[in-house]
């Protein structure tokens, strides 16, 4: 009924997440507010865990790209179901040790890592650092070796693939902040120079082909590529590349337009290609890391708003605003994103209005969307937007000094606080008189 499985509606007429009365949420923990459905996260993970032990024989590890969502109670949830991290700065570094999430299991990513970063990356003992560039390749051969340690790397590498287009392409993604490139030769200099690196240890290659992607066939070409270039390494300098991160990427459903590809068929498609390319290149089967960030998270969220003003404008449109907005979803600001709309307290009734949803920050451009339908709606109605656990509160602002949403987790029944809601004071908490 709804694009993620885990809402319904009560008898109350009420929509629910994870069996629980969004409505009585909104009443307890006030508006706006972020729901999160630990149930379904904790199934997705199970659900990419197990497709690597059903079609690749347990050989990788699905390593949770927590930009989408990072907080201490999503790192602790991640340690429980046996998946790594992703961690692209100091900051969700610092969260994941916080939560005391081990250390082994995690993917330091960045294409401009400091060096503050890169010493906490090494004292904390980080699984595998992505190296992006030359530069970042140097500073850490130097900082390991004055910390006497040799670092695990993997490199950043651009397979030329561009998964956005309506056909994915395979050339002409050269331009891109991260990486190295492979047509240019830049990525086979790069090996050389690691091999003459005494305190690196490169592991693995590494590469990210974009996000929302619904088409299996880029992943599987990326898988192709980057395995050529490890049996281009091993011919040409000997060096036995064991491990191959293929990133994330994997779309969801944010309105019925979309159409996923299941995990499965995803990981499926890629082990085949794999275990090919490997037999016809005479290769060794990598170890496999996948990075899902959005598909992990974004399902399993929604965002509570109390309905304010609504302003019709005859012929035009209808604006309906609410207690939120960009500062804590800009994705519709960003990327035109699309999502689907419920009147939570009207779940029941049939979606007969067409509105625009506008924040409450001073810009015009302040927009959940347009053109979405949702029950007749007025002030003190609640509005639920739907599939925003990925990418909103982890871009979440304080533009106009405004305080950000709670997020409070769901699950059996019980429901709880794992992010506070900030404060008046927490806005000028670094301010000095
Ligand atoms: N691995 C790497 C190296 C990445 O850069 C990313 C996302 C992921 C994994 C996870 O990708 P996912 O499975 O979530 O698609 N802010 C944008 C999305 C930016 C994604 C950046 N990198 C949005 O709101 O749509």
């Amino acid at each position: 009924m709804y694009v993620s499985k885990n809402l319904d509606v009560n008898s109350d007429g009420h929509l629910t997440i994870g069996g629980m009365d969004t409505v009585k949420l909104a009443e307890e923990y006030g508006t706006p507010l972020y729901v999160v459905d630990e149930e379904l996260v904790r199934e997705h993970c199970r659900s990419f865990r197990s497709s690597i032990d059903n079609y690749y024989g347990g050989k990788g590890l699905a390593c949770y790209a927590s930009k989408a969502f990072s907080c201490k109670a999503m790192y602790r949830i991640m340690k429980e179901e046996g998946m790594g991290i992703d961690v692209v700065s100091g900051g969700e570094l610092y969260t994941a040790l916080k939560a005391d999430f081990p250390m082994e299991k995690v993917c330091f990513h960045g294409n401009n890592k400091t060096n503050d970063e890169l010493k906490l990356a090494l004292e904390s003992k980080v699984g595998r650092i992505i190296v992006d560039n030359i530069s970042e390749l140097e500073r850490l051969d130097r900082l390991a070796g004055e910390m006497g340690i040799t670092a695990d790397i993997m490199f950043r590498i651009k397979p030329g693939i561009d998964a956005h287009t309506h056909d994915f392409v395979k050339t002409g993604q050269i331009d891109s902040k991260f990486g190295f490139a492979l047509e240019t030769g830049e990525a086979m200099e790069a090996v050389k120079a690691a091999v003459k690196c005494e305190n690196v240890k490169l592991t693995g290659l590494h590469c990210h082909i974009g996000s929302q992607i619904f088409d299996i066939d880029p992943f599987v070409c990326a898988a192709e590529v980057m395995l050529k270039l490890i049996s281009s390494i091993k011919k040409e300098l000997g060096l036995e590349i064991k491990e191959l991160n293929l990133g994330g990427g994997f779309g969801i459903k944010y309105t019925e337009k979309d159409n996923p590809t299941p995990y499965d068929s995803y990981m499926k498609t890629v082990s085949e290609k794999v275990k090919q390319v490997c037999a016809e290149e005479n290769i060794s089967l990598p170890f496999i890391y996948i990075e899902p960030g959005r598909s992990v998270i974004a399902p399993a969220g929604i965002t509570l708003y109390t309905v304010g003003a609504v302003k019709n404008i005859p012929d035009i449109r209808t604006y309906v605003s609410v207690d939120g907005g960009m500062c804590d979803n800009p994705r519709y600001a960003l990327y035109k994103s699309e999502y689907e709309i419920v009147a939570a307290n009207r779940a029941a009734e049939p979606r007969t209005e067409i509105i625009t949803v506008a924040g409450k920050c001073c810009e015009s451009g302040d927009l959940i969307g347009e053109g979405m339908a949702i029950q007749p709606v007025g002030p003190g109605d609640i509005m639920a937007v739907l599939a925003t656990g990925a990418y909103n509160y982890s871009m979440s602002s304080n533009y106009n000094r405004i305080p950000k949403p709670a997020v409070v987790m769901v699950r059996n029944g019980e429901s709880r606080v794992v992010v506070k809601r900030e404060t008046l004071d927490d806005i000028i908490r670094n301010d000095l008189d």
